[in-house]
Parts: C-alpha cells; sequence; structure tokens
C-alpha cells in the first residue's frame, strides 16, 4: 500500500503535494517523493524518509511550478532508498509516473526492455512502467500510456506525466484505490479523499479499468478496454478530514480488520517465492518458528499445519529461545523468523544468534526493508500494507495465510502430499477472502454479542490444535483492548485444573471447526455448560457463525469473528481500540 497524489491548477504544486501526501502517509511512509513541471521539464525530488524529512531536505518546494504528481510510499519491491523512492522517470526523462499496486510481470518486462538498451536504475516494480511509455511512445501520451497499460499484470493505480504535454496527468486504476477531487480551475489527484478534502469535497471515483486524463479545467474518464468515455458521478463528500483517513471506519483497527480479505488475497502474491524457499527449507532436519505476541501465534498455525503433514517444526517465543533454545541451533536447523514491523527487539536478536551458529535464516515479515529482512537468507512478504493500530489484525490474518501456505509447499516438496491435494487447499484459499467478507458483513450480530458481553469480568477461549492458535489470538486481542482478563487454553487441558474457575459470570468462547475433533470440542463445552458459564461457539451453526472450509484454512477465517468481538466490547466500553495503554505498535527494546 502506497499513497499518490497529482494536483494540476493554478497555485504552487509543490507545497500542495507535499501537503497532500501527509494526509496519506497512513499508507505508508518508508520514502517519499514529489515530480513537478518546470521550464520545460519535469523535476524530481525524492529520498528515503517519512514525508516531513523529505520536504525539509527538498529544494523543490522553491521553484514555481503549477503541476505535479507525488508518492509516499511503503515499499513491496526494493527496500527503502532514496533510489527505490517514487516517481520513476524513463531513460531520457520525459516520462515520470507514481505507481500504487504490484506489476506482477514486471520481472519479464524488465529484461525484455534491458535487451532494448533501457537502464534501470532501481530495484522497483515500477519503473518499468515509464520505460514501457517510452518505448511505445510515436508521438501521442495517451496512446503511449494505454499501450503500455494493457501489457501490465497486477494491481495499479498510476499518475503519469510527459514533459511534452504540461497541460494534463494520466491517471489509471486496477484494483488499487484512485479518487479525483474536483476542484474550480484545479484539480486533485489522490488514492484517498483524506488527502483532497482540505480543497475539495467533490470526487470523482475512479473504478477498475478506467483511466483518465486530468487536466486544470476538466477530467475525461475512458474504460481502458474500449477508449469510450464514461460517464462520472461526482460524489459530495460528508466525511471531515479525520474520519476520512479511517476511510470512514471509526478505528484503524477496524479498517484493518475490514482488510483481512486483502491480507489473504496479498500474501496469495508471494506464492512464487513461498515455493521456492520451501524447496531450501525442506533440507533441514530442524525447524523453529520464532516470534512475539501475535506474530508467535501465526507461527503456531504454521506449526500445526507443517505437523498435519508430518513434518516437525517447533515455536518458541522470541524472548525465551535467545536465552535457551538457541543452545540447540546449528547448521542443520532452519529458523522461521515471523514478524509484522521486523523491528522487534527479541526476535531480531534472537535471529542474530541463529545466524551466528549457521542457521538458515527465513523471514515471514510484513514490513519490506525493516531490519529483519537485512538479516535473513530469504525474506517472505505478507504485503499486508501497514498496520497501524497497536492491536494486530490484518498482519496476523497474512502471517497465518503464508505460514499455510509454506506449510503446503514443503509439503509437497517431501512428497507428503500430492499436487491434487495441494490445488484444492489453494482453491479454498482463493475463496477465502469472499468468506471472510460474509462474516466481517454480520458484524451488527457480533457488536450485539459484544455488548451483552462487556461487564463480563473473565473469558476463557478454548481450541483444539490448528484452533488452540486461534483462541490464544482472540484472549490476546480482548486483553489488550477491553482490559478484560482472558486465557486462552487447548479444549483438552481444561479438566487439568482451569475448570476450577469456570461459574456464572464467566464467559468462554469454544472455536469449533467442522473437524474430526468436533466431538471432543463438544465434550469439553459440556463442562463448562455445567458449571454454568455462557458458551458462545464460532462455528458453523455457532453463536459466531461462520461459512464452511477446509479445516486447515480454519485458523484464518475462525479468528475473524474474534478480532471484530474484541473490537466491539472495546468500543462498547467507551475504549480507544487504537490507542491501548501501555502498549506500543512495535517493541524495539528487549
Ligand atoms: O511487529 P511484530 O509482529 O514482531 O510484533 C510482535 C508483537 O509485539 C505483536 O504481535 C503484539 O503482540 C501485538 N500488539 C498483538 O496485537
Amino acid at each position: 500500500m502506497c499513497g499518490i497524489a497529482g494536483y494540476i491548477g493554478e497555485r504552487n504544486a509543490p507545497g500542495i503535494l507535499f501537503d497532500m501526501l501527509k494526509k496519506l502517509e497512513y499508507r505508508g511512509y518508508d520514502s517519499a517523493g514529489v515530480a513537478c513541471f518546470s521550464g520545460g521539464k519535469v523535476i524530481v525530488s525524492r529520498g528515503k524518509g517519512k514525508v516531513d524529512e523529505v520536504r525539509k531536505k527538498s529544494r523543490i518546494t522553491e521553484i514555481k511550478s503549477t503541476v505535479g504528481i507525488a508518492h509516499t510510499r511503503w515499499a513491496t519491491h526494493g527496500e527503502p532508498s532514496d533510489e527505490n523512492s517514487h516517481p520513476h522517470s524513463d531513460c531520457t526523462g520525459q516520462f515520470t509516473v507514481c505507481h500504487n499496486g504490484i506489476v506482477e510481470n514486471y520481472k519479464e518486462i524488465r529484461v525484455e526492455l534491458s535487451n532494448r538498451g533501457h537502464k534501470f536504475l532501481s530495484q522497483t516494480d515500477t519503473e518499468v512502467i515509464p520505460h514501457l511509455i517510452e518505448e511505445l511512445y510515436s508521438g501521442d501520451f495517451e496512446t503511449a500510456f494505454v499501450s503500455m497499460l494493457k501489457k501490465l499484470k497486477g494491481s495499479f493505480a498510476l499518475v503519469a506525466v510527459d514533459s511534452n504535454s504540461p497541460d494534463r496527468i494520466l491517471v489509471a486504476r486496477k484494483e488499487s484505490p484512485l479518487i479525483i477531487g474536483v476542484g474550480k480551475g484545479e484539480n486533485f489527484i489522490a488514492s484517498d479523499t483524506p488527502a483532497v478534502l482540505a480543497d475539495t469535497k467533490k470526487v470523482i471515483i475512479l473504478e477498475d479499468m478506467e483511466y483518465g486524463i486530468v487536466k486544470k479545467d476538466g477530467v475525461l474518464i475512458k474504460r481502458l478496454d474500449t477508449g469510450i468515455p464514461v460517464d462520472k458521478e461526482v460524489h459530495d463528500i460528508k466525511w471531515d478530514v479525520k474520519a476520512a483517513e479511517k476511510d470512514g471506519y471509526d478505528h484503524y483497527m477496524l479498517k484493518e480488520i475490514f482488510e483481512e480479505p486483502a491480507a489473504v488475497k496479498n500474501a496469495l502474491r508471494g506464492l512464487e517465492n513461498i515455493t521456492a524457499t520451501a524447496k531450501k527449507l525442506s533440507k533441514y532436519e530442524r525447524i523453529y518458528i520464532v516470534a512475539c505476541g501475535t506474530a508467535s501465534y501465526a507461527g503456531q498455525v504454521g506449526r500445526y499445519v507443517f505437523e498435519r503433514y508430518g513434518i516437525s517444526a517447533e515455536v518458541v517465543i522470541a524472548s525465551e529461545f535467545r536465552y535457551s533454545t538457541i543452545n540447540t541451533v546449528d547448521k542443520k536447523c532452519a529458523v522461521i523468523a515471523v514478524s509484522q514491523s521486523g523491528e522487534t527487539a527479541d526476535t531480531l536478536a534472537s535471529v542474530k544468534e541463529a545466524k551466528n551458529r549457521g542457521a538458515y535464516i527465513i523471514s515471514v515479515v510484513n514490513a519490506v526493508g525493516s531490519s529483519l529482512t537485512r538479516m535473513t537468507d530469504d525474506n517472505i512478504y505478507t504485503y499486508s500494507g501497514p498496520e497501524i493500530a497497536v492491536a494486530s489484525t490484518k498482519a496476523y490474518v497474512g502471517q497465518a495465510t503464508t505460514l499455510t501456505l509454506l506449510a503446503l509447499s514443503v509439503a509437497k516438496e517431501k512428497g507428503k502430499i500430492t499436487e491434487a491435494y495441494q490445488n484444492e487447499i489453494l482453491d479454498d484459499l482463493y475463496a477465502m477472502p469472499d468468506k471472510i467478507n460474509s462474516i466481517l458483513n454480520s458484524r451488527e450480530k457480533i457488536k450485539k454479542l459484544a455488548a451483552e458481553q462487556k461487564d463480563c469480568k473473565s473469558f476463557f477461549y478454548l481450541g483444539r490444535r490448528l484452533n488452540y492458535p486461534t483462541a490464544l489470538e482472540g484472549a490476546l486481542k480482548l486483553k489488550e483492548i477491553s482490559y478484560i482478563h482472558a486465557e486462552a487454553y487447548p479444549g483438552g487441558e481444561l479438566k487439568h485444573g482451569p475448570l476450577a474457575l469456570l461459574e456464572k459470570g464467566v464467559t468462554v468462547i469454544a472455536v469449533c471447526p467442522n473437524d474430526d475433533l468436533k466431538e471432543k470440542m463438544e465434550s469439553n463445552m459440556q463442562e463448562a455448560r455445567a458449571r454454568k458459564a455462557t458458551l458462545l461457539r464460532v462455528a458453523e451453526d455457532g453463536e459466531f457463525t461462520v461459512p464452511v472450509c477446509d479445516p486447515v484454512l480454519s485458523p484464518i477465517l475462525y479468528v475473524v469473528p474474534l478480532h471484530l468481538f474484541a473490537y466491539y466490547l472495546s468500543t462498547s466500553k467507551g475504549i480507544d481500540p487504537d490507542k491501548p495503554r501501555n502498549l506500543a505498535k512495535s517493541v524495539t527494546v528487549e
């Protein structure tokens, strides 16, 4: 996820563009840049760092320009660096582009263009775009732009300028958002509405496979496949800037829970890399999964999937691993470090030690270019986009999906499963975003359950096997943002102690997938009912209703109502779930 912006009008573009980027910084903040027309040329200023840092260093604010494009980045291809920052230009500097999304076929295009003499200066997928326009240009910017778009696979929101056409900015959209803010004698382009609200409340929303020509006094949108103009509605935005930054959601946490379908889809984008990494991983004798907090629960999901296919993997909390398990690590071991931020101190320290002992190190990480990604042998990105809320939600879903894919690939590599079986699970995974959406659509029911439970003082989450981590994750989320006591147990453990605490007034949340352990889970629930505890089930026919899915994928689906439940319970108690007391988003100290 990145933020892109554009301005064309009478006022000073560089300042306006930096202001717009500030409003989009929640979409990415590892580097930023602006490109503006000046003296018949397009001047580019960009660099690593947050928008304010880049603005401070940049001299582009001193030039007089009324047209420009800009970008704030969240790295996906190529680490955060000056060279990888947007905007990107072609060999001649005529065409300059900012992009949000992923060009899936960028490697092939890059090889082809390199063979034709194009010189690339970055590691990004985006850089192929201006070079493609250059290659396809024969006098008309729009024609070259459209021909370029037709060659791209993947997703994009794009703004592009041509130094020979200073009266226009070309825009396009496929799967990544893009809007146009309509002003008087000026127009704005942005990934999201907050960026334009200070200047206009009138907005055109681009749909997939539409492109447009934006001039200061007009906007023309066309269909990419036919070139036929589209009659676009101009929406009147009622949100204030603060609400708009969260896409209209009350909190980042809720917005991020609603991004869980996309988290699955984005994790699947890593499949090729996962398959390649699995080939290496399958050669190692022992696998350790090392992480903290929510990331460690995603690690547990991975462990159970490995075990399902007869492969052993051990999950160790990073703060324990570095002081104890480390003594068992040698070059026969592989360590999979799981982290959203890639900056968690204990995880980094564990990786450093394991590396010194010769282990093969893989990351499953969200933040490209983070410290973790520079210490590993191979990185698997979850591509979940920036996560702002302290309580991790979409990152967990991305990590659980990625680790499931990794375990499946290793199992396939070791001959433990057939290709047909792997494809069957993959098909179910591709259907997962729709299933998650159906849970999100039942949010009112979950909100009601949360309101009913808001005065409960103690929760017990139960799960077995693959969904024991789901129970752990549900309980942690509740603790973090509602400050209510919550514990998680494997269902079979209940009678070994915790049962003594169950009584009227305690709520038990049982995660019950439709699998071979269903009856065992039923008898655990019976134990809770008999002590008069309130029982809520996450099941196909539960109080938290979930769609049918293959049991191996149930952790990815069954956690969604628990994230929503924790969120609504927190807000029903008047707590701000985005800023839980005593907690930081990244724990960068021991
Ligand atoms: O950035 P990381 O994934 O390494 O962070 C690990 C934990 O600190 C994190 O998951 C924490 O437990 C969250 N607050 C959970 O919601």
